[in-house]
């Protein structure tokens, strides 16, 4: 028996038993070592087992697990305090859940009942989960053609085309939400001036304005949101992934204003908040910002890209290097499955995002000599793949 057995085949799984990991590194039962650029798809944002997270973990285990929010707890009032402290300008309000798809749902419900307004405008190549509203606003058919109807009057707009946002706007609109750089679509970059546009745009019709850094904020860019490589502002922010260093936690920030829109009851969240997750946040927070993580992730991210572009110029089979930061895309010219598995039996996970694209999400700990380490590994995999594309050719 294994996990196959009752777990269905929902995911794309690696045969990999993974038992423990520490920083960028990650053992399965053989006590084989990988070097881990998948990152829990971006979650072991401040590094495996941080011992910051530990600690706080461990402390808060010592006090109390699960306090609802319908009652007070310090680690909480703690966590908001640290959030708020590096949160955008004006975003000063917070509602707390426990997945990305959870914090794309709140901000949904709040921009509506906000504006009075239930238009939805999302952009092209958007992923922002599957749960019924977060997949009406995500654009890959594939995983919304078999759950219709989803939630309705929402319109995609070409990501990067402001022209494309402004014949997509009409009065009815309560909001356009947007990932500065998308992920899930094949890590895309915003082009420079899009972010102001669309804020503008924005401003002029009373739209609010969403920005999903569920995978690209929190330090993973360079900055510490992908939202400031444009100096942009959105109304609502949405986070979780790394946010509580592996444990479930989202946030949704919010202009007071909006948040002042809802009445009692109207969402809310039984784990939300909770006291566990809160003292993992704020020893994350304090991580990201004490340890010079951000930083780290566009000293180290630069140094990454150089390498990569330097693979590019070698192998023909990579056709662009995407992203910013530890935030990276590395297009081929045809489907990545099998470097994905090449990489496991040469010890580097790797992610993909979409067919021909490859991911990678590492810790923001990541350091110049294990970055060296995995050029060497890609290298030796694009050698093989492109062998492999030699023989097939020729066959
Ligand atoms: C940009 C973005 N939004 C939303 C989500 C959904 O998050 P979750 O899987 O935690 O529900 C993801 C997950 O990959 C994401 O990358």
């Amino acid at each position: 028996m294994n996990e196959d057995n009752f777990l269905g085949s929902l995911y794309q799984r690696f045969p990999v038993t993974i038992e423990r990991g520490q920083g960028v590194r990650v053992w399965d039962i053989n006590n084989k070592e990988y070097i881990d650029c998948m990152g829990g798809y971006g979650v072991a944002l401040v590094g495996h087992r941080n011992p910051r997270v530990v600690s706080a973990i461990k402390s808060q285990l010592d006090k109390i697990i699960t306090v609802h929010t319908s009652l007070y707890n310090k680690t909480r009032e703690e966590f908001l305090e640290e959030l708020i402290k590096v949160a955008p300008d004006g975003l000063s309000n917070v509602h707390l859940g426990n997945s990305g798809t959870e914090a794309v749902e709140a901000a949904i419900k709040f921009a509506r009942k906000y504006t009075g307004k239930s238009g939805m405008v999302a952009m092209t190549g958007s992923y922002h989960g599957k749960s019924m509203g977060a997949l009406s606003i995500t654009f890959n058919p594939k995983y919304r053609k078999s759950f219709m109807p989803l939630v309705e009057k929402v319109a995609f707009s070409q990501f990067g085309d402001i022209e494309a946002l402004k014949s997509k706007i009409d009065k009815d609109t309560a909001f356009v939400i947007m990932e500065p750089i998308q992920g899930e679509g094949g890590i895309h970059v915003a082009p420079d001036g899009f972010l102001q546009d669309v804020r503008k745009v924005c401003d002029q019709n009373g739209i609010l304005l969403i920005f999903d850094e569920i995978q690209a904020g929190l330090g993973r860019t360079g900055k510490m949101w992908a939202c400031d490589h444009w100096n942009t502002t959105p109304d609502i922010m949405c986070l979780a992934k790394g946010i509580a260093g592996g444990v479930p936690m989202s946030a949704t920030l919010v202009r007071p204003e909006i948040l002042a829109a809802m009445s009692k009851g109207e969402h809310s969240s039984t784990f939300g908040g909770n006291p566990l997750s809160c003292a993992a946040g704020i020893a994350t927070l304090q991580t990201l910002t004490e340890d010079g993580l951000v930083d780290n992730a566009a000293m180290v991210g630069r140094i990454f890209r150089d390498g990569l572009e330097k693979l590019k110029q070698k192998h023909g089979i990579i056709r662009e290097i995407r992203g910013r930061g530890l935030m990276i895309g590395i297009e081929m010219k045809f489907e990545v499955k099998d470097i994905l598995f090449d990489g496991i039996s040469e010890g580097v996970l790797l992610l993909y995002s979409g067919r021909n694209v490859l991911r990678l999400l590492p810790p923001l700990v990541i350091n110049e000599e294990d970055i060296k380490k995995v050029l060497e590994i890609l290298d030796r995999l694009f050698a093989r793949e492109t062998a492999r594309r030699n023989v097939q050719g020729q066959n």
